[in-house]
């Protein structure tokens, strides 16, 4: 381990952005399908890996609800999870808020029980054996109805108090965020924090809307803000973070490479970044990965890295006497 990747792992870092369904590694998958005696069409997990290349959103997003059908019971989903803590802890994460989507599942007759109690299982031991703390991110899939959110809404019902926020993704052009404007604040008055994906394929306009219709807490990708002076402007005034996705930004074409990533342009013009691996079974890598691959392709000094696992934790959902002790922490590995 070179002294770059030894100063990441070693930076406190909480994750934001994390489809718990995109952590599935495609040894689990074959697992899975041998566990729930479900073919998958694949003869091999090199082959697998092969099968990851995306042109788009959309491409990646077929091969992945896909890929989510070997997930049938609550044992799946507590192993899904527990396998990501166990690779997000081995990175230096001790925080993760990780999005889940009901729909993928309930939609080919999971229970939404079964999911979260999968989860939430996998939670509690991350928690007292790697020391790690979560949160869950309800998620719609935005190329679904505004009714299909609704009745979502209502089958969380029971685990609300277990449910940190409400999120949006799925396929973005098109689905505009106002198309959901009445189930956000719906979610807002039954206490959930709002965060929404804007603004990784679709234009400055939907992150307008994901602000002022939705009134979301935070934005997850945003790069397209980049396009609008007034909205950067807006984005830096209100402190507002972004979770931004280096390696999935690049393997879904978002930007042509790495070099080209405007991770520092974020940083300089104010705005809230934060690095994150939001699909990392699919993209390659986790969250030290996409640290350290946006470092070394835009030259990113310590004081950035320090800067941007701070924002990790000052955007998060934990409570200010939470966010004060690991901010503690980043300083005394900072040296400041
Ligand atoms: N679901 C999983 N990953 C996603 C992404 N990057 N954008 C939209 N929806 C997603
Ligand atoms: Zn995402």
């Amino acid at each position: 381990m070179d002294a770059l990747e030894d100063f990441i792992r070693r930076l406190p870092k909480a994750e934001l952005h994390l489809h718990i369904e995109g952590s599935l590694e495609p040894e689990l998958m074959f697992a899975l399908a041998e566990r729930n005696g479900i073919s998958i069409p694949y003869a091999s997990v090199e082959e697998v890996r092969g099968a990851y290349a995306f042109s788009n959103l959309q491409d990646f997003l077929d091969i992945y609800y896909a890929g989510a059908g070997v997930l049938q019971t609550e044992a799946d989903f507590r192993d899904l999870a527990m396998a990501y803590f166990e690779r997000a802890a081995a990175d230096g994460v001790v925080h993760a808020e990780i999005m889940f989507d009901p729909q993928t599942h309930t939609d080919r007759g999971i229970a939404f029980g079964t999911v979260i109690e999968g989860l939430l299982a996998a939670m509690a031991e991350a928690e007292t054996r790697l020391g790690i703390t979560s949160r869950l991110i309800m998620s719609f899939l935005r190329h679904l109805s505004e009714e299909a959110a609704f009745e979502t809404l209502g089958q969380a019902e029971p685990w609300l108090a277990r449910i940190t926020a409400v999120g949006l993704d799925s396929s973005e052009l098109g689905h505009p965020p106002a198309k959901f404007a009445r189930v956000f604040a719906a979610a807002r008055a039954k206490g959930l924090k709002l965060t929404a994906h804007a603004g990784e394929e679709g234009p400055p306009d939907y992150v307008y809307e994901a602000l002022e219709v939705l009134g979301v807490d935070r934005i997850d990708h945003g790069n397209r803000a980049l396009e609008d002076e007034a909205l950067v402007a807006r984005l830096a005034q209100d402190g507002m973070t972004l979770t931004v996705c280096p390696l999935s930004n690049l393997k879904l074409c978002v930007v042509g490479d790495l070099a080209g990533h405007p991770i520092d342009r974020m940083l300089a013009a104010g705005l809230k970044a934060t690095i994150n691996s939001d699909d990392p079974a699919y993209f390659g890598g986790y969250v030290a990965d996409n640290y350290r691959a946006v470092a070394e392709a835009r030259g990113l000094s310590r004081a950035d890295l320090v800067t941007l696992a701070k924002n990790s934790f000052t955007g998060s959902f934990l409570p200010p006497e939470d966010v004060a002790r690991h901010l503690v922490a980043i300083a005394a590995v900072a040296g400041e």
